[in-house]
């Protein structure tokens, strides 16, 4: 036990204490309003909260990031507790999930996060949404068509960190044509968090300037 408050407290630093109550919210009310599996309650700091914050040091200083379909609030309110350097929208499509976002940040405190209701592809989304430094996306969508919905809401440069696991250098090679296509360069595997149990291994993809004449009218 006392190992495990050392890992959070490296984790989360000053933020340990805002990390343990949003723990103990998704062990009682997450799993009540079926955010979460009851199945889940003894792996949420290893599978759930260190697995997500531990994308912080990806994470440049001071960035403006959009989760992407954060459901309970995973990876975007460990971040945003562990870093308050960041900015962070929650974007979340679900009435359900928006409520339970909202309840949370309220909580929480958690005056660096928004919580935005909308899909990711969404025109108006992209009007709300744009120009980010970072897109976080965990089990939300094959790595294509999550290059298609984030890298729109990126400016030029930025990046997209999808939380993948072991399925990450195949989801590369099976999607990076279409992963082009939506203006995606450089997609590669890293690992992040190499001192915890779970370290979370993510694929990177930087949002390319768009080609020169890519959109000119045939004559
Ligand atoms: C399996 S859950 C994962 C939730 C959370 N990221 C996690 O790791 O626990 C997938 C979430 O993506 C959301 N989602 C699905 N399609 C989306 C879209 N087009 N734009 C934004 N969010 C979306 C769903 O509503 C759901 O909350």
């Amino acid at each position: 036990m006392e190992f495990m408050t050392d890992v959070v407290a490296e984790a989360f630093g000053a933020g340990s204490d805002r990390a343990t109550r949003f723990a103990e919210l998704l062990a009682v009310h997450g799993v009540e309003r079926g955010l979460i599996g009851p199945r889940e309650v003894d792996r949420l700091w290893d599978r759930h909260l260190l697995n997500s914050v531990a994308i912080a040091e990806c994470v440049p200083q001071g960035a403006a990031v959009v989760d992407v379909g954060s459901g309970a609030g995973l990876p975007g309110i460990p971040l945003a507790i562990a870093r308050p350097d960041l900015s962070v929208v929650l974007l979340e499509p679900m009435a359900r999930r928006i409520a339970w976002l909202e309840e949370v940040v309220t909580k929480l405190e958690l005056t660096n996060v928004e919580v935005v209701r909308g899909r990711a592809e969404e025109k108006a989304i992209r009007q709300r949404v744009s120009d980010r430094d970072v897109a976080t996306a965990r089990a939300v969508a094959p790595l294509g068509k999550l290059a298609g919905w984030c890298l729109p809401l990126l400016r030029v440069g930025g990046q997209l960190i999808a939380l993948k696991g072991s399925s990450a250098a195949e989801e590369i090679e099976r999607d990076r044509d279409e992963i082009a296509r939506a203006g995606g360069v450089d997609p590669v595997v890293q690992t992040c968090g190499r001192g915890l149990d779970e370290p979370a291994t993510v694929v990177v993809v930087r949002r390319a300037e768009p080609a020169a004449g890519r959109h000119r009218r045939r004559r």
